[in-house]
């Protein structure tokens, strides 16, 4: 039932919109893992792509797997304009559809984070990946941007009973407890991400009406709530502002990027 929301929730809005503004963090994640040309790759909670594709132009064959189909067709369709080597699986990250010990690197950028059970997620990336694979992780941190933002939202409508935080997966500690044994080494480092709107007001629009948790989140209030959870996002996003002229805005979001060297 969780799950089942949950997906709804990440098919409404257009994630494909949103995915649009953070390329960078997937390229960048693919060159940390430092990924070799014909491995075999496979990135979860893929969305339309972005670190499917990354994988794919460093040579790799890559897999990208997600549970909302349509934005596993735009991915298809980005591969197929770039002519990608992709291959895209419609699937839960807690039940991969791929074998076992079949993958030289895992990929997942604000991905596995989501993923209800933890520790069922982590494991099922360590049991696909084959001895001696990478495991690379882009997450949104507690206290960065996103983190910040996901706390108002929660303010105004409370996430599911029982379910953990996705911004644990933005601590190193959180990781070594969940792949425990697995590791062989794990290197983490917080970047950042730069969100841009020409104003404060677009920011909210925008995560309003492409973002699914903030979509539905607006979706359960009334229109006293849905004024007061707009006028807290804009609140975050003038505090978050680093051009602070009142002109466009410049919001910088911290991730936690780790890569994972499997034993
Ligand atoms: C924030 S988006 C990130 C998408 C993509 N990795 C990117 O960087 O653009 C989160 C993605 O996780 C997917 N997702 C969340 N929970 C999932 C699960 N249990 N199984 C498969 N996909 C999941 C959502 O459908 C959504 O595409």
């Amino acid at each position: 039932m969780i799950k089942a929301n949950q997906q709804k929730t990440w098919a409404s809005g257009d994630f494909s919109v949103v995915a649009s503004r953070i390329v960078l963090v997937s390229e960048l994640l693919a060159e940390s893992a430092d990924l070799r040309a014909g491995s075999q790759v496979l990135d979860v909670a893929c969305g339309n792509g972005n670190a499917t594709l990354a994988a794919a132009r460093s040579g790799a064959h890559a897999i990208g797997v997600d549970y909302v189909p349509a934005l596993l067709e735009d991915g298809r369709a980005r591969a197929v304009a770039e002519g990608l080597d992709v291959e895209f699986r419609l699937g839960d990250a807690e039940q991969l559809p791929v074998a076992d010990d079949s993958v030289d690197a895992v990929l997942s950028v604000f991905g596995t984070m989501f993923a209800p059970d933890h520790r069922s997620t982590a494991d099922e990336i360590v049991r696909v990946s084959r001895p001696g694979g990478t495991v690379a992780l882009a997450s949104w941190t507690p206290d960065g941007f996103i983190g910040q933002m996901f706390k108002v939202i929660t303010s105004h409508v409370p996430g599911p009973a029982g379910v953990e935080s996705p911004l644990l997966w933005g601590a190193e500690d959180h990781l070594i407890d969940l792949f425990g044994d697995s590791v062989a080494t794990i290197a983490s480092a917080e970047r950042t991400c730069v969100w841009r709107f020409r104003t404060v007001d677009e920011f909210v629009g925008f995560f309003r009406r492409w973002y699914g948790p903030t979509l539905k989140a607006f979706d359960v209030l009334d229109e006293q709530g849905q004024v007061a959870l707009a006028a807290d996002l804009a609140d975050l996003a003038r505090a978050s502002d680093r051009n602070g002229d009142g002109g466009s805005i410049a919001i910088p979001a911290a991730y936690l990027e780790s890569v994972i060297t499997l034993k």
